[in-house]
């Protein structure tokens, strides 16, 4: 869907809108000549890069919540952004960004996508996850008309709680093909209604009671490290496939990062890259990822978040072994087939060849 290797480009501001008190969607006016590039699947996420005052670069990505559109690629693109504590494009987004502005933005990148399909599908998401769900969900309900889709949420509370009106529209659109369960933290419910967090034992007594578990056809759980991570528990704990399931994690403290592989790392060992059609080969220096070997001599190689979470870096492994310091972002088949994550790979043997790609 996006192209082969991505890239940024200056794409102006059409609008800044206020979702909540600490959200906001930013919408990019996309030119003709780039319409094609910018073409996304419904669930992908745009990279966005700033240079700070002292000129260090700054990248963030953020998913786009708008439906899909057809072949000729999209007019407009728009994302969401919650606010950090701390977070320096967050804040940037929140108290400087105005329409009319100009910004970096990256062609549209990552696979937690649903291409409209029949089918029952289910999304469990917490705050700013709804994100790139709520683009999967308007995109498969209007283009396909045998598809189901059950949306369970979770935000603090009604007032923190992201694109209400637009999930209320798809209610009223859908009443038939969209089941929508909100769970707040923070506030008294309705009864009937979950309240308090969905962690795993909520969710295992919750969901065989909402859907037919067994037969949904995809899982889209995106939001927190810890709530992903219990809804998938919870799913396999009730019989469903991991091949059915898939996953964006937003949140992950650092810490956390379980290694994903044990192979030993090599202090002198060279990685070979190809990268838009060209290929080059560098030794890696002591300690660094693949990715900051591959980016001292190719800048234009893609990252976002250097951090195991976004799948910007994602690179086929053609020869040699890596070691793998974290992964969020890779699903097991892809890992299986060969992908690793350059920002996180570091060499265990001496010849590495990566292909970005792929
Ligand atoms: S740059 Fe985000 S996972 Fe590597």
């Amino acid at each position: 869907m996006a192209a082969a290797t991505s890239r940024f480009h200056r794409l102006r501001v059409a609008a800044v809108d206020r979702l909540t008190d600490d959200s906001v969607a930013l919408t990019f006016a996309v030119p003709p000549e780039l319409r094609a590039e910018y073409r996304y699947a419904p669930g992908q996420h745009l990279a966005i890069r700033r240079f700070a005052d002292g000129g260090a670069e700054i990248r963030r990505t953020y998913s786009v919540c708008s439906p899909a559109v057809g072949e000729d690629g999209p007019t407009e693109v728009r994302v969401g952004v919650r606010l950090v504590e701390g977070g320096e494009f967050s804040t940037y987004a929140h108290k400087e960004i105005a329409a009319g502005d100009e910004l970096e933005v990256m062609t549209p990148a990552g696979r937690f996508t649903l291409e409209p399909r029949p089918g029952h599908f289910a999304a469990i998401v917490g705050g700013s996850g709804i994100t790139p769900v709520l683009s999967i969900v308007a995109t498969l309900l209007a283009r396909e008309p045998e598809a189901r889709f059950c949306l369970i949420r979770s935000d603090r509370s009604a007032a923190s709680t992201m694109f209400l009106e637009e999930v209320a529209d798809l209610k009223d659109r859908y009443p038939q093909r969209f089941q929508l369960v909100t769970a707040l933290s923070r506030e008294e419910q309705q009864a009937g209604l979950p309240s308090g967090r969905l962690d795993e034992e909520r969710l295992t007594g919750l969901l065989p009671a909402l859907l037919p578990v067994e037969q949904i056809d995809g899982w889209f759980l995106c939001g927190p490290l810890g709530l992903v991570q219990g809804a998938e528990r919870a799913l396999r704990g009730l019989g469903v496939r991991r091949a059915r399931i898939h996953e964006e994690i937003f949140h992950v403290d650092s810490g956390t990062a379980p290694a994903t592989s044990t192979a030993p790392a090599l202090a002198h060992s060279t990685v070979t890259a190809q990268l838009d059609g060209r290929s080059g080969s560098w030794p890696v220096q002591d300690g660094e990822s693949l990715l900051e070997t591959v980016l001292r001599n190719r800048p234009d190689a893609p990252y976002a978040c250097k951090g195991g979470v976004c799948g910007t870096c994602r690179a086929f492994l053609v020869t040699g072994e890596v070691r793998m310091d974290r992964n969020y972002a890779l699903e097991p088949e892809e890992t299986e087939a060969g992908y690793v994550l350059a920002c996180q790979s570091h060499p265990a043997t001496e010849q590495v060849e990566l292909d970005f790609d792929r």
